[in-house]
């Protein structure tokens, strides 16, 4: 089946207060669209569709074709929305009519390896209709209520989510036009239309790059690889 992957990359970057829209800060020489896409481009054969803030289409299809080898004819370059949202609902709106499964990524996870996208696939074709990577949520968690603490979690039960996520592409789209609020991720509004939802192994490498923190982790882990 034909894959699709949409890379959520229209975010302003607020948080990490760079002075550009987050995916064209440079993380060393080259963005985090760029790393993004690097890993993309690595995982199997999908086409992509990228989605950029306003006016910076044109940029990210730059930097898109530079990236793409000989994966150019796979690449598209859409305008995002105000909210993560409604920036995943217009890379939906451009995949071809074949695509089948649909990963959707957060360009802020620059430095995801390969092995994650093709973890997702594997849990699709094995028959999930959705799946996500996860990673052990290692601080305790409390629920807080004002200055209060108000109930024990179980930590054991609590995974944090990371992307790609893969769906069926009609599961994904059924539930993009049934949701009725706003979610942070895509395999929430999938749960609430009512579907199961696997969880793979993620990866510490697939960390978001929100804060100045973030960035300055990426940094180092693109100066000093792994042996
Ligand atoms: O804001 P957050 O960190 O959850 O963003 C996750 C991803 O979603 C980022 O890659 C960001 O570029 C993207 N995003 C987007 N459009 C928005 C907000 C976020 O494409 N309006």
């Amino acid at each position: 089946p034909r894959i699709g992957v949409v890379v959520v990359a229209a975010g302003s970057g607020t948080r990490l207060a760079a002075g550009a829209p987050k995916a064209f800060v440079g993380i060393d020489g080259s963005s985090i669209l760029h790393h993004a896409l690097a890993g993309v481009f690595a995982a199997p054969p999908a086409q992509v569709v990228i989605v950029a803030p306003e006016g910076r289409e044109g940029d990210a299809l730059s930097e898109a074709l530079a990236t793409a080898g000989d994966r150019r004819d796979l690449v598209s370059v859409v305008v995002g929305g105000e909210t993560r949202q409604a920036s995943v609902a217009a890379g939906l709106d451009a995949l071809w009519a074949d695509v089948e499964i649909v990963l959707v990524h957060d360009a802020a996870r620059a430095l995801t390896p390969p092995e994650v996208f093709e973890r997702v696939i594997a849990a699709i074709h094995a028959g999930a209709a959705g799946a996500i990577p996860v990673l052990p949520v290692i601080d305790t968690i409390k629920r807080v209520v004002a200055d209060e603490i108000v109930a024990v979690v179980d930590r054991a039960e609590l995974a944090a989510a990371q992307t790609p996520q893969g769906f069926r592409r009609h599961v994904l789209d059924e539930a993009y036009a049934s949701a009725r609020a706003e979610f942070t991720d895509d395999a929430a509004l999938v749960a609430e239309a009512g579907h199961a939802v696997a969880a793979v192994p993620g990866n510490p490498l697939a960390f978001k790059i929100t804060t100045a923190a973030d960035l300055d982790r990426a940094r180092h882990l693109l100066a000093a690889p792994a042996p």
